[in-house]
């Protein structure tokens, strides 16, 4: 009787234990969790050296949150009840951002090296916490953690030129970086859509540059962007005064953010070269002082034969290095048009002065002398890849972002490197369904791919990967207007960052971060944050094999349960429940929906369309080869029941330059009267109708006869997208097989910009009836 209770009682505290679980992230380096809570009261006191201000603002932070979700006030050191102790001491391996914390139901004790460490402390505390008031009562389980960064460089970067956000909302971006133990926040103060930086010397930048008028219209009509100092014309803009950006440094150092200043030179310039001309290769490309100006005439570029554009920029620079106590300043050196430079007598004298072979060197020399200026400051350049280009500053950092080849590059040079590859860590990118996501630049970066973001590459060796200082991801705004859609694009694909980032890499596990995510995500409801539902989309893929065709549906998420229907009804969670493909024998409309803990994600169901044919599930096979650009759903894409839509990105086949010879065997003679295939014409993209389509049939499989050959009759210049069956009837009879050849355009026609190069044939589907 007695082991039984025994039992009975060890089950219970086995269960007890085993419910307890929290869901920090990112995931601490080593987490135990124990028995019982720590319960926080009215009498609850937090103990910690007044002596150390840094400590005391760290402690201060905890307790205000305490308050705002509680209501209960942490009296500093009392000597009765229980108390969350902060304790600076030496401890080896956990470094300067490490932490250890004791949760027990008798008292709470952080212990870090340094004020960092207890700053990132108190975000795992607080991340056991309610994210609003409620009644329930404040506990913190009891747990044994250890944990540091596998990062230094923790970084996300916003660009406030294109759309300019104000100081309150710079603020409310920064307490998003520190909740997931973030460090650097990457400041895009200046391009060509706006400065916005106070620079007291040069009073035009902000009194000019830093407002156009509100004409900007599409994510990139730049045509549209006129600067101008008449505020009753240049309604949008604003910029940052000195005070005001001080002001952020400062909140930032407060959670242990380092802000990153980035003053663009010597391209994406177009902002200061309109308030400052005359630093420009053509002054007189001036749209600044009429007030309009054509998109052809934009400079954006400083001037680089001219000396006193170096000297306006190491003034600026001065300026800049008073508000940023940053290590690091960032000089951009992107995408520069070299075009002005070529042009330019003193541009051309300076590099015949300086020897310089090209227009690449003529970039490196601009940057060589600025890094010189910004190191005799004893500060560090940092700039991206494009600075490799011409020979690299000798004490630079590398920002790569096209791709990770610059980096492996620089790391291989012995430079220093901070990876942040378009892929996936442009967060300027779809994370969802474009259908139900807000408009963004075209590609996928998805919550899944950014989680399973590697930041040393597998090229380097261990010495060089040391190189890699961090990663981090960048939001550029020309697609995201608003405050509240930059909230959109960094929840939660920031938290995964984060957890890239700062987490051991052997502790990375998709599902585990699903499971920690979801609470997460509970607590950006109850704040009314925005954040993207990208991560529920459900695919809907077509799976030809066996001479049928089955749908696959799939999710990103690891605890998501699809439904789905096939009759064209909306799905719910009483609809079919998904466990594996399933074939199709008749068009239909797949639906389907994802949910969790029985709640559907989605704001709208995914949705895809087949139409079945006799050709549907049957293997294609090529005589020339696909296009790797244009794979849609592979080699398998003409019989997949998928037509295409105007979007030429999604289901089209394409074929660059040469023809295509589809040939699909249906298995076992049967009865047809016609064939058809589907292709589409999209000018602006290169891509035509064929020039004529032959359709030919075989009653064994083996040889083939021509039945008609169809013409095209659209015009190559059409330049309206357009969709077009090319078909033919004939007198029903038994086929085996048939052969279908589309005749590519060969070359983009005389007038259009591919003139001689290789056009595209795009098709879609063939189908057989
Ligand atoms: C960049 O995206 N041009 C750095
Ligand atoms: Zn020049």
């Amino acid at each position: 009787m007695k082991k039984t209770i025994l039992i009975a009682s060890l089950l219970f505290t086995m269960l007890l234990q085993a419910q307890q679980t929290v869901h920090i992230i990112p995931q601490p380096s080593s987490i135990e969790m124990k028995e019982g809570s720590f319960i926080i009261d009215n009498n609850t006191s937090v103990k910690f050296s007044k002596n150390d201000k840094a400590v005391a603002d760290v402690v201060h932070f905890f307790t205000e949150y305490v308050n705002k979700v509680s209501g209960f006030t942490l009296k500093a050191n009392q000597l009765k009840g229980k108390a969350i102790t902060f304790n600076i001491e030496k401890i080896k391996e956990i470094g300067d951002e490490g932490y250890l914390i004791s949760v027990s139901p008798t008292g709470i004790l952080v212990k870090a090296n340094t004020s960092k460490g207890l700053f990132y402390g108190v975000q795992s505390l607080l991340q056991t916490l309610p994210f609003i008031r409620t009644n329930d009562l404040v506990q913190i389980p009891g747990m044994e953690i250890k944990d540091y960064p596998r990062f230094g460089w923790r970084g996300m970067m916003l660009d406030v030129s294109r759309h300019f956000f104000s100081t309150d909302l710079v603020k409310e971006f920064i307490d998003l970086l520190a909740t997931y133990k973030m460090n650097v926040f990457h400041w895009h103060l200046t391009d060509g859509a706006g400065w916005r930086l106070e620079i007291k010397k040069y009073p035009k930048l902000t009194q000019q540059a830093a407002w156009r008028v509100d004409s900007w219209g599409k994510p990139w009509d730049w045509a549209g962007i006129e600067f101008n100092a008449d505020r009753s014309k240049a309604t949008y803009g604003g910029y940052y005064t000195q005070e005001q950006a001080k002001d952020i440094v400062a909140y930032a150092k407060a959670r242990n953010i380092t802000v990153v200043p980035e003053i663009e030179m010597p391209g994406h310039s177009e902002a200061a070269m309109a308030a400052y001309p005359e630093l420009s290769c053509n002054p007189k490309n001036t749209f600044a002082q009429s007030g309009n100006f054509l998109a052809s005439k934009v400079e954006s570029n400083y001037c680089a034969g001219n000396d006193q554009a170096f000297t306006f920029l190491q003034d600026i620079l001065v300026e800049v290095m008073a508000i940023f106590p940053s290590k690091y300043i960032h000089v951009g050196g992107d995408e520069v048009d070299k075009k002005s430079w070529k042009n330019c007598p003193k541009c051309q004298a300076r590099m015949k002065k300086e020897n310089l072979k090209d227009e690449k060197e003529l970039q490196s020399y601009f940057i060589r002398r600025m890094e010189k200026f910004i190191v005799s400051k004893d500060r560090k350049m940092i700039g991206w890849d494009e600075i490799l280009e011409g020979g690299l500053a000798p004490e630079a950092t590398v920002m790569s972002w096209q791709g990770e080849a610059g980096g492996i590059e620089a790391a291989k040079m012995g430079h220093d490197v901070i990876m942040t590859p378009g892929y996936p860590l442009y967060f300027d990118h779809y994370q969802g369904d474009p259908e139900t996501e807000p408009l963004a630049i075209g590609g996928f970066n998805t919550l899944k791919k950014v989680y399973h973001y590697e930041p040393i590459p597998a090229e380097l060796t261990a010495v060089e990967g040391k190189r890699v200082l961090g990663s981090q991801a960048n939001l550029w705004t020309e697609y995201v207007p608003t405050y509240e859609h930059v909230e959109y694009m960094i929840l939660p694909r920031m938290p995964a960052l984060a957890e890239v980032l700062w987490s051991p890499k052997e502790s990375r596990n998709w599902e585990d971060f699903n499971k920690r995510l979801h609470p997460h995500i509970v607590g950006y409801e109850q704040k009314g944050f925005h954040y993207s539902k990208g991560n529920y989309k459900v695919d809907i893929k077509p799976i030809v094999a066996n001479n049928s065709l089955s749908i696959a549906l799939e999710t990103e998420n690891a605890e998501g349960v699809i439904y789905y229907t096939t009759d064209g009804t909306t799905p719910t969670i009483g609809s079919t429940k998904y466990d594996k493909p399933f074939v199709v024998t008749t068009s239909m409309t797949v639906k389907a929906i994802m949910a969790l803990n029985g709640k559907v994600m989605n704001s709208k169901p995914a949705e895809q369309s087949f139409t079945f044919n006799k050709a549907t599930g049957k293997a294609v096979k090529y005589e020339s080869v696909n296009s790797r650009y244009y794979p849609a759903n592979g080699i398998n894409t003409l019989t997949d029941g998928f037509r295409g839509t105007k979007d030429i990105g999604k289901q089209w086949h394409g074929f660059s330059g040469n023809d295509m010879v589809a040939t699909i065997d249906l298995g076992a003679p049967i009865l047809a009267s016609s064939i058809s295939l589907g292709t589409i014409q999209n000018w602006p993209q290169w891509v035509f109708f064929p020039q004529w389509v032959k359709f030919e049939v075989s009653t064994d499989g083996i040889n083939f006869k021509e039945v008609k050959t169809v013409n095209n009759t659209i015009p190559v210049d059409a330049r309206d997208t357009q969709i077009q069956d090319f078909s033919i009837k004939f007198p029903e009879q038994k086929i085996r097989a048939v052969r279908v050849t589309a005749k590519n355009l060969g070359i983009c026609p005389a007038g259009h910009p591919g003139d001689k190069q290789a056009a595209w044939l795009f098709v879609d589907e063939i189908i057989v009836e």
